[in-house]
């Protein structure tokens, strides 16, 4: 298990690692738009990592060419369905615009 906080709200979950954040964000009842349902194709579940990065899995070359036709990509940029938990505490933004 790790620690899930999310902004702008600061609610701060249990989530377990292995989980994919949008999993781990649906689960914890946080509105977070999936249209593609997880395949890395809609953009919809674009969120920033404000802490933690390191913990989650990397940036596979999907996730990676989906978020560079995203406007509004920054560098704590991930798609939520892509992104994997890991042990350490994670902290996502959530984003008004999706
Ligand atoms: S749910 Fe569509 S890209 Fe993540």
């Amino acid at each position: 298990m790790t620690t899930l906080t999310v902004l702008p709200s600061g609610k701060t979950y249990d989530a377990t690692t292995g989980a994919t954040l949008l999993k781990a964000l649906l689960d914890a009842g946080e509105p977070i738009a999936h249209k593609c349902d997880g395949k890395a194709e809609c953009g919809a579940c674009h969120l920033f990592v404000q802490e933690g990065r390191k913990s989650l899995s990397k940036i596979q070359r999907t996730e990676n060419e989906k978020l560079d036709s995203i406007v509004g990509v920054g560098s704590k940029s991930r798609l939520a369905c892509q992104a994997v938990l890991g042990e350490e505490p994670v902290t996502v933004e959530l984003l008004g615009f999706v």
